[in-house]
């Protein structure tokens, strides 16, 4: 049977599937994998966009991410909702990530560590994917990673476009689609921060 937020989750599929993107939540086998692939060495807050119900989070939470280091963003108010229900000491924000470098800087953030994405990012237009990945990139620093995960077999992200660089992470077979998590970083050349 399914749980009271897998099923507020497929509803609001139901009604917004190009803004939902999934039918089902992340499976604890894609969340893990995405875990593994941030570097909780990095100092700063870890960002994630896209929180849903929570499931990336719970991975994370699992990795030993502090939860007063996390901050979550998610745009339905209702599933803002159960993510400050389910996770009392984590920062939620309710907000588009559009408006990502604006909400941060409210939140006196001037760097972070890693930042997990399940958005529907392939989805966005050029300025809104440039919105939300170039803001987060100077924030990340050198060697910090943008990480986005898809199941298109191609990078969701226009790289050239954004002059960015990306590669295929990791790819995860458990999970309904199967999916691939991909890491964007920005060319050493046009790094314009210290980490
Ligand atoms: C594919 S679901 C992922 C949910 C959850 N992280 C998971 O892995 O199960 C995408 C999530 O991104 C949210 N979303 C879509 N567009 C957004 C935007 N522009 N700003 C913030 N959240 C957005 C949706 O509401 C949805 O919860």
């Amino acid at each position: 049977m399914m749980s009271p937020e897998a099923g507020l989750f497929f509803g609001l599929w139901l009604r917004k599937p190009l803004s939902i993107a999934s039918v089902y939540p992340s499976s604890r086998f894609l969340a893990d994998a995405f875990a593994g692939l941030t570097d909780l060495r990095r100092p700063g807050p870890v960002l994630e966009l896209g929180a849903g119900t929570g499931s990336l989070t719970e991975g994370l939470l699992r990795a030993g991410c502090r939860p007063e280091r996390l901050i979550i963003l998610e745009r339905e108010p209702a599933l803002a909702r159960v993510l400050r229900r389910s996770f009392r000491t984590v920062t939620v924000l309710e907000a588009d990530a559009t408006k990502i470098a604006g909400a941060l800087a409210a939140h006196g953030v001037t760097r972070l560590a890693t930042v997990v994405s399940s958005l529907p990012i392939k989805w966005f237009s050029l300025e809104a994917q440039r919105a939300v990945v170039l803001p987060c990139l100077d924030l990340l620093g050198p060697a910090g990673k943008f990480l986005q995960v898809t199941n298109g077999f191609v990078s969701p992200v226009a790289t050239h476009s954004l002059g960015i660089a990306g590669m295929e992470a990791r790819r995860v077979w458990r999970n309904l689609p199967p999916a691939q998590i991909w890491a964007y970083t920005r060319p050493a050349s046009t790094v314009s921060r210290g980490s």
